[in-house]
């Protein structure tokens, strides 16, 4: 149903620099997302406009230096690196006479390639027939006639809204699949949440080497390839601290500057995972030039689903390509910042899991409480967020409740109406009741 660059497939590449905030970023990353496409890059326009022109985007001079160079390479596809809207697409096509494919189709295409698991490949789907059915409703009316011919006449429907009909059944099936899928996602979640692992998330500019680090650190064995976006679907794994509680660590989707909004929409199940993360763990390339410029763009795109505020614990990797020592950076009060290592060849590993176990330690606390009958809200709360192991009622109609679950959200559960005088961290005289460990098998992950 979507054309794609397949492998090898000639391309004019077309980046123009516009006079707007936010723009300026040079045209490296978007060679590389072609790449990545498996597009081979035959010629790259570049240019500078005040603001885009309605109709072709680039002015109509541009337009005929793209038309040349596209005929003159042999070219059957331009690219844009921005989002064009459906009539400039359209317009576009007519008057380069090749198919054109902007910034969210490119991202797309590669998600579209690089999906493993059955809720990413449905996520991309669905983003992909959302983009498309945009194109549809306002770009392809010049497609839209009667179907008709010897013995098909009649008062049948256009070609446009048997498209539009068979789109819309498609969206509805995927989202439905999507629904059951998202269900059963956030019942391991819950399951993770009463055991209460802090999970640790992997985040960082594709390419950083996310998908080697956790397989450094897990043993696992995830899929891994030098090319963008290797990693599409968060993988989970326990994995085991000397001197800390188990941990559970997500693998996620790689970030890519100016990240389409509809492309956080359709994976915010999977950014989720982030989110709620204990600690985020931000994997950066030591040996690309921009550095600062890249984890800039991860922190913006973590503000963006909102994630800004979970801790972070910086890893430096690929510093073999460097030949740089592997290290661990405090800050001023001796907490861990960074690690440098090299998860191919698992130089600094060490001092990663170090790191982990002393950011980690303390995460978790267990403990009692003892609420009067007038806290019935708190109490509620305290169940709906899986923290209850055990709970007696006293002689006073008092809640005695024993609770295990992250320092974090106990903190949150003062502003629940928590008072400091009904925390009681001995066992007293419950000490008979058990911890309810069951819950969670290790096959889950
Ligand atoms: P996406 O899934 O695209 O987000 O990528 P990722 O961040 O998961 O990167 P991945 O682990 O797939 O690694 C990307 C490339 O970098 C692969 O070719 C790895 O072999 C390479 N790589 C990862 N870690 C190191 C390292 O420590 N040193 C060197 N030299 N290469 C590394």
């Amino acid at each position: 149903m979507f054309e794609r660059p397949r492998g090898g497939e000639r391309a004019v590449l077309v980046h123009l620099l516009l006079d707007e905030p936010g723009e300026g970023h040079d045209s490296t990353e978007f060679q590389e997302l072609a790449a990545s496409a498996g597009a081979e890059c035959v010629a790259l326009v570049t240019g500078r406009r005040q603001a885009p022109d309605p109709r072709l985007f680039v002015g109509s001079g541009k337009a005929e230096e793209v038309r040349e160079a596209a005929r003159h390479g042999g070219a059957e596809l331009v690219l844009f690196d921005h989002t064009l809207s459906p009539s400039q697409e359209r317009n576009l096509e007519k008057l380069l006479e090749c198919r054109v494919l902007d910034r969210t189709g490119l991202i797309l295409d590669i998600f579209a390639q690089r999906a493993r698991s059955f809720e990413g490949k449905l996520q991309v789907e669905l983003a992909q027939l959302r983009h498309l059915s945009t194109r549809l409703v306002r770009g392809w009316t010049h497609l839209e006639r009667q179907r008709g011919g010897i013995g098909l006449r009649g008062p049948g429907e256009t070609q446009l809204e048997t498209d539009r009909r068979l789109l819309a059944d498609r969206i509805r099936q995927i989202r439905l699949r999507l629904d059951r899928v998202e269900q059963q996602r956030e019942q391991g979640r819950r399951a993770r949440r009463k055991t209460d692992l802090p999970t640790v998330s992997l985040v960082g500019y594709t390419n950083a080497g996310k998908s080697t680090l956790f397989n450094a650190l897990t043993q696992a064995d995830v899929y891994v390839a030098d090319q963008l976006f290797a990693t599409l679907d968060p993988t989970l794994r326990r994995l085991d601290l000397p001197g800390a509680e188990p941990v559970v660590l997500a693998d996620t989707v790689g970030f890519v500057s100016r990240l389409p909004h509809e492309l956080v929409a359709a994976f915010r199940s999977t950014l989720r995972e982030t989110c709620e993360a204990s600690l985020l763990l931000h994997v950066i390339d030591v040996s690309q030039s921009n550095r600062e410029d890249i984890i800039a763009q991860v922190d913006a795109v973590l503000a963006e689903i909102g994630a800004a505020a979970v801790p972070r614990l910086q890893v430096f990797n690929k510093i073999d390509l460097k030949d740089t020592s592997p290290r661990l950076e405090r800050d001023a009060q001796g907490q861990p910042q960074a690690v440098w290592l090299s998860a191919a060849s698992g130089a600094g590993i060490d001092l990663l899991i170090m790191a982990l176990t002393e950011r980690l330690r303390g995460e978790i606390v267990h403990g009692w409480l003892c609420l009067p009958p007038s806290a019935a809200r708190l109490r509620a709360r305290l169940f709906s967020l899986d923290a209850v192991v055990s709970e007696q009622v006293g002689a006073a109609g008092e809640y005695l409740i024993e609770v295990r679950t992250s320092r974090g959200r106990m903190d949150l559960l003062h502003r629940d109406g928590l008072r400091t005088e009904w925390i009681h961290s001995g066992l007293g005289d419950l000490g008979s009741v058990k911890e309810d460990e069951s819950v969670l098998e290790d096959n889950e992950f």
